[in-house]
């Protein structure tokens, strides 16, 4: 009878938690990520509470914004994330309270409403709790979670974790080949090199490239010798460009392009035969 009890309340204990962060979301690791805030708060001593601090594995030392009408901390995760739920500690402490703050998921830094959607509204002052924010409308995906306090007073996070699962729309494969051969890996063992018809896919793009160990990648464009003319191997004509401003868009034979690993990614005619890391789409 007691052992039945105790079952029933153990399962009913793991029901409730944590709905939708079963088991299969991964934990996101924070502390190689970047995060900034609306405003630092400094303390007497001089300690800055910067925004990294609410992932520093210590949940005595926090992230503080100084006392504003409206404040926020954002962390991007550097890529696409699935995001299921996140979790917030703080400490018991008058000045803590998020009631009212909504978590926030989306594609730019600048929270702007139309590359942002709201995960969750928190209910609760988070004060002395740990509480798990579940995106009360199924997952949600984007590259920076933000949490926005349009309230007055203090933004404070002691220790702030989330759970997802990274998507990769793109695959940096870190294989020195030339042009044609990377054409062919892609096609192989992916989808296609990868081909840029905006900014949104550009900034992707561009983000997967910094991991390159060469100093450019291929890209899925091409210049069509014969006929004069540049076209993306998925058959697309060129409507975004990025080209950098020394390149000109006649070209000699045998070139294609590649962007550059770093600065603004820009783009590059390069020899065919020149042999660098490239980007698939998957
Ligand atoms: C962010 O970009 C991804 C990939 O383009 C898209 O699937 C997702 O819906 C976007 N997220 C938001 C909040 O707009
Ligand atoms: C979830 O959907 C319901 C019903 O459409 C809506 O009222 C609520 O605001 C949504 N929640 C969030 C966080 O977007
Ligand atoms: C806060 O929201 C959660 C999830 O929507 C709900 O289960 C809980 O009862 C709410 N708490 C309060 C104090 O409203
Ligand atoms: C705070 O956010 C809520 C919900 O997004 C909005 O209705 C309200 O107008 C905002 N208040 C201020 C002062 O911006
Ligand atoms: C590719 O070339 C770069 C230098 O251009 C080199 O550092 C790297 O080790 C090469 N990678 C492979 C897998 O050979
Ligand atoms: C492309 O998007 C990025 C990030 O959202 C933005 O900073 C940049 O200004 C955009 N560039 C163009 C050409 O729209
Ligand atoms: C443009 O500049 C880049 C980097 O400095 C260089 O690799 C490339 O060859 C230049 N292109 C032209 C057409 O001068």
């Amino acid at each position: 009878m007691l052992w039945s009890l105790l079952f029933i309340t153990l399962i009913e204990r793991s029901t409730q938690q944590d709905p939708g962060c079963s088991p299969g979301w991964e934990t996101i690791k924070l502390d190689d990520k970047v995060a900034f805030q609306s405003s630092v708060y400094t303390d007497k001593n001089g300690v800055k509470f910067s925004a990294d601090r609410a992932f520093d594995g210590n949940i005595l030392i926090s992230a503080h914004t100084a006392q504003e009408t409206n404040s926020w901390w954002t962390v991007d995760l550097l890529g696409l994330w699935e995001i299921s739920c996140i979790t917030i500690y703080n400490t018991n402490q008058d000045n803590v309270d998020l009631r009212g703050a909504h978590i926030l998921i989306g594609n730019s830094s600048e929270r702007n409403p139309a590359d942002t959607t709201e995960c969750a509204t928190i209910n609760t002052t988070t004060r002395g709790e740990t509480k798990t924010f579940n995106c009360e409308n199924g997952t949600k995906w984007g590259r920076y979670v933000t949490v926005y306090k349009n309230t007055s007073g203090f933004l404070i996070l002691c220790e702030v974790t989330m759970k997802g699962r990274k998507k990769e729309p793109f695959k940096l494969i870190k294989e020195n080949k030339t042009w044609a051969d990377a054409l062919y890996h892609c096609r192989e063992e992916h989808m296609d090199l990868v081909s840029i018809l905006d900014n949104e896919t550009q900034v992707w793009v561009g983000l997967a490239a910094q991991k390159a160990d060469t100093p450019f990648v291929w890209l899925g464009l091409q210049y069509i010798c014969g006929f004069n003319f540049w076209i993306w191997v998925n058959d697309q004509c060129v409507f975004f460009d990025q080209w950098a401003p020394n390149e000109t868009r006649t070209a000699v034979c045998g070139m294609n392009t590649a962007m550059n690993k770093g600065g603004n990614h820009l783009w590059y005619k390069k020899s065919v035969y020149d042999k660098y890391n490239f980007i698939c789409a998957v």
